[in-house]
């Protein structure tokens, strides 16, 4: 089972209560779309992610990277027990949506930059460190249900 100290899951609370959920989440999925376009393809039902203009205005992607902070927000309150807290999660990406797992990792990254962006400097190297570790146990969670 993964540890958490009291530090860590104080900064994890803490930067999670400053972060707008909508904003950052449809800022750090219009960037998965447009770096790594072929994750496009994913969202064939979401209408026209053509170029990063319309990606980035889209509404359906708006509301989706929403619902991917908000998923993130359940991990963050059951930081003790993700992997169940994402067993069906990780079952609907697995065997319905057949996303590739490497693509969680994508989305991390975008995340962790949305954040520095948006933080600057207060997005300190130590925040940044804890950020990275609960990001690491969500992607791992959300790949376990994989064969
Ligand atoms: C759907 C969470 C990463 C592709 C969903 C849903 C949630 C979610 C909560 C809605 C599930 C439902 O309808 O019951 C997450 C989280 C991620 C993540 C927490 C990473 C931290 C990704 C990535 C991709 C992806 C990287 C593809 C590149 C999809 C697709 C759907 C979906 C295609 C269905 C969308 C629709 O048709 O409405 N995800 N996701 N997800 N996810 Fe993810």
């Amino acid at each position: 089972m993964v540890h958490w100290t009291d530090a860590e899951r104080d900064t994890i609370n803490t930067f999670w209560g400053k972060i707008d959920h909508e904003e950052v989440g449809h800022q750090a999925l219009t960037r998965v779309l447009v770096v790594y376009p072929w994750t496009q393809r994913y969202f064939s039902t979401f209408g026209n992610l053509s170029n990063a203009t319309a990606i980035a205005g889209n509404p359906k992607v708006r509301a989706h990277g929403k619902r991917v902070l908000d998923a993130l927000g359940d991990a963050i309150t059951h930081l003790d027990n993700v992997s169940a807290t994402y067993a069906s999660l990780s079952q609907l990406h697995s065997e319905k949506l057949h996303v590739d797992p490497e693509n969680f990792r994508l989305l991390g990254e975008t995340l962790i930059i949305v954040l520095a962006g948006q933080f600057g400097a207060a997005f300190t190297p130590a925040i940044q460190a804890t950020w990275q570790k609960l990001l690491a146990v969500v992607i791992a969670a959300l790949s376990k249900q994989y064969h």
